[in-house]
Order: structure tokens, then C-alpha cells, then sequence
């Protein structure tokens, strides 16, 4: 089944092009069947469960999936795929990205609307503002909101809490004093991922625990100076230090889903990480509550740090392609899609009007949490997962955590650098 065709002269109502597109090189062009190309970075087991649900649903209506995975976590390695693709004329059905990117290929003119679907299934009434606010753009939908994650989390081991006698941390002290006593008994405190996009995960954890929402708001949304350089961003930098004596030596380079799966294998007491990281624990049949616990970062319970991953699709004057992405838009925004999507991924859905009678333990709480949050303008986004800045400054920040972590530079240096680095990306 096609979904109805998007509005006409979509070419004509956008901006003007800035990239050489030209308008038959698309991937399904000289296949002539009905396919759709996607381009994407889930390729972890949960990730590949979760996109299987959409390619399922796509193969019931008739369409065909040509996978275009890009391994990296946060997507760092795909978008620089996707950039060349696009400029060299060659762009994809569509592709996953975060908030920025989306706005970003939507000012260079390169996506194609999704007004029509967003009308017919009113997503204008059932995303909330913190989503719409990049899957809009100048009035138009560009993007498909597939869930929202969060990424102030922690993922523990139950059995290991249990051997030792460890309850679920309330503060930061209890929350180190923990690890110290999973350090103890001679198991790691922390599963850790030496990636710059993973420090940068943990360390906007550590910076929304240590200064609060009001603080990580004006540090890493309005990018205060004064806050990125005070010494309320001199004590995360201290609290990070403490935090990665958890950790083992062989973290550089480590994937998020390794350092995840030493939870699961009890090597690791907990790892701080977005609840994609749930997924893992799913997809390993995992219950929570039985065998792993979740609970929000200690002193970041008042906020939920978030990013959803959009579906743009890139224009093309191919009529059949058209209706595909018009297609894929529909199944993804539908309340079944937004559901078993969030089952096998670990997010909870990014339409606010669904019962929480069909997700786990986790996902009520967080979906319960994100719908709190938006009422309370404490969802703020993650400025690891490009939804608290752009691309650049994102980059920026990544580079001076990276080198806090990879070094011995002390914090107030730190604090000085970010600050630096920060307002140097926005110039
Ligand atoms: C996030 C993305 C998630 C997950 C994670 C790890 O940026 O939103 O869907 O894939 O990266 O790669």
C-alpha cells in the first residue's frame, strides 16, 4: 500500500539548493523498484532489532531495504558518510540524525516536507515542543521523531548490588561510595567507554548533577562564558576525575555496547549511558528489576537530558520515491511503530499521547519522566547527542573533555578551555 502523495511542487517551496543534487541519482533510480535506502549507525544487536521493526513494516506494504549502516556510536562516522553522499549528488532515501543535523540539511534545502503525514496523523499535536522544535522547520515537518532517549542514566548489575549489599544511590557521594565498594571487592566500578561522544555522555551527567537543570541550561544550551567558565564547571571536571578512577585502563576506543556488556557479565557495577544501552539488556533477555536495575544519574532527578533520532528524507523529483518516503514517514510516526520501536531500542516513544501498559519497567519510569519533564521545561537536550548545540560547538566541547580525560590537565584549566573552545565554534 503507497500512502497518498505529498504535496506538489515540493522543489519549488523550498529554499534554494545549495548542494549539486542532481535530481535521478537516487539509489532506487536505476533499480526502478520500489526500495528505499537507508542510512543509519545502528548496528549494534538492540540497534539492529529495533531498525528490523520499520523494515519489517516496510515489507508488508511491498518495500523494499537497502541498509546503508555506518558503525559509530552518536554518529559521528555517518554524518560525515551522508555529507559526501549528499554532495556528490548521490544522497539517500533518507537517514537517521539528531536534532542540529536535521536543521542544518534543512536550511541548505535538502529535504524533502513531511507536511501532508504530520497533518493526517496530527503530530503538530502529539510530539512535544522539545521535538517539534527541530523536526519543524520554518512551519515544515522535516523529520520523523522515531523515539526519545535519554541519556542520564545508570545501568546496574542487580546481582552484583545484591552480593554487595549495594542500594540504589540517591546522592553523588553514595553513588561514588559504591563503586569504591564494588572497587573493593575487586570488581569494576564503572564500564567505560573511551569514545570522545561517550566522555562527553558522561560528563554532561556529571555537569546536570553537579550545577542542576537551571545550570546545564545556561552552560550547555544558551552557552553562557560564565557558566562554561565558573566554578560550579570546575567541580564536574573534579567530580569526572573521581568518577574515572571506576574505570578500567582498557577503555580507549571501547564501544558503548562492550562497556555495556560488562555490566551484563557482572564484570561492572554500572555504566552511565543513554537508555539505548537498555536495548542490550533486552536484546540479552534481560528483565529489569530482576536483573539489571535502571535509575536516573544521582542529583539528576529533577531533569531528563534528551535526544530523539529523526528520519529526514532528501528530495527527489522521483515521484515513487516520493510516496516511499511519504510511506516510511507514516509507519514510523504511527502509536504500534512508536511502541515495538521502543521495546527493542530502549527509548520511549516520542508521541506523548500513549498508554505505558506496553513498556517495561524502565520505559514507563522514563516515559512517565520525559512527559513530566517537558511540563516542567526541564527536558532539556543533550548536548552529547546534538540537541544542545551545533555540530561545531558539539565537536569543540568533545575535544576538551576528551583531552580532561585523557590527560592530567587539571579542572580549572578545563573550565578555561571549554569556555575557549566553546565561543571559538560559534565564530
Ligand atoms: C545516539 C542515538 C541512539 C544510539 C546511540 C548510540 O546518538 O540517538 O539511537 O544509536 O547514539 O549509537
Amino acid at each position: 500500500m503507497i500512502a497518498r502523495r505529498l504535496i506538489g511542487g515540493i522543489g519549488c517551496t523550498l529554499l534554494p539548493l545549495a548542494l549539486a543534487m542532481p535530481a535521478s541519482s537516487w539509489a532506487g533510480d536505476q533499480q526502478g523498484d520500489k526500495q528505499v535506502e537507508v542510512l543509519n549507525w545502528w548496528t549494534s544487536g538492540s540497534e539492529a532489532q529495533a531498525l528490523g521493526v520499520l523494515k519489517s513494516d516496510l515489507a508488508e506494504q511491498g518495500i523494499g531495504w537497502k541498509n546503508m549502516p555506518v558503525a559509530g556510536g552518536a554518529g559521528t562516522n555517518a554524518m560525515a558518510v551522508l555529507r559526501s553522499r549528499v554532495t556528490s549528488g548521490n544522497p539517500p532515501t533518507a537517514a537517521q540524525v539528531l536534532g542540529f543535523d536535521a536543521r542544518d540539511w534543512a536550511q541548505r534545502g535538502a529535504l524533502t516536507y513531511l507536511d501532508d503525514v504530520a497533518q493526517s496523523q496530527s503530530w503538530g499535536e502529539v510530539f512535544p515542543a522539545a521535538i517539534k522544535n527541530f523536526a519543524q522547520h520554518e512551519g515544515h515537518w522535516i523529520g520523523a521523531p522515531f523515539e526519545v532517549h535519554s541519556t542520564n542514566w545508570v545501568w546496574a548489575n542487580k546481582s552484583l548490588m545484591d552480593e554487595l549489599g549495594i542500594e540504589q544511590p540517591e546522592s553523588w557521594d553514595d553513588f561514588i561510595a559504591s563503586m569504591q565498594k564494588a572497587q573493593e571487592a575487586g570488581y569494576l566500578g564503572l564500564a567505560y567507554g573511551g569514545q570522545p561522544w561517550q566522555d562527553a555522555t558522561v560528563f554532561e551527567n556529571v555537569v546536570l548533577a553537579t550545577g542542576g537543570a537551571d545550570f546545564y541550561r545556561q552552560a550547555f544550551i544558551e552557552l553562557d562564558e560564565s557558566a562554561l567558565n565558573s566554578d560550579t564547571m570546575v567541580q564536574a571536571f573534579d567530580r569526572m576525575r573521581e568518577l574515572l578512577q571506576y574505570k578500567d585502563d582498557n577503555s580507549p576506543g571501547r564501544d558503548w555496547n562492550l562497556a555495556t556488556a560488562m555490566v551484563i557479565n557482572g564484570k561492572a557495577l554500572y555504566q552511565i549511558m543513554g537508555d539505548w544501552a537498555k536495548g542490550e539488556f533486552i536484546n540479552g533477555d534481560l528483565q529489569p528489576g530482576q536483573d539489571f536495575m535502571c535509575f536516573r544519574t544521582p542529583g539528576t532527578q529533577e531533569a531528563v537530558t534528551f535526544n530523539s533520532d529523526l528520519m529526514i528524507m532528501f528530495q527527489t523529483d522521483n515521484e515513487q520515491q516520493r510516496e516511499l518516503q511519504s510511506t516510511m514517514a507514516r509507519a514510523i510516526a504511527s502509536p504500534e511503530f512508536q511502541i515495538a520501536f521502543s521495546q527493542a531500542k530502549g527509548s520511549v516513544p516520542a508521541r506523548m499521547d500513549l498508554a505505558a501498559d506496553q513498556l517495561d519497567a524502565c520505559a514507563a519510569k522514563g516515559y512517565q519522566q520525559v512527559k513530566a519533564a517537558a511540563d516542567h521545561n526541564t527536558l532539556m537536550g543533550s548536548m552529547a547527542h546534538g540537541y544542545a548545540a551545533q555540530a561545531s560547538v558539539k565537536n569543540a566541547v568533545f575535544d576538551i573533555v576528551s583531552s580532561f580525560v585523557n590527560s592530567s590537565m587539571p579542572s580549572d584549566t578545563a573550565a578555561e578551555q571549554l569556555a575557549m573552545a566553546v565561543q571559538g565554534a560559534q565564530s
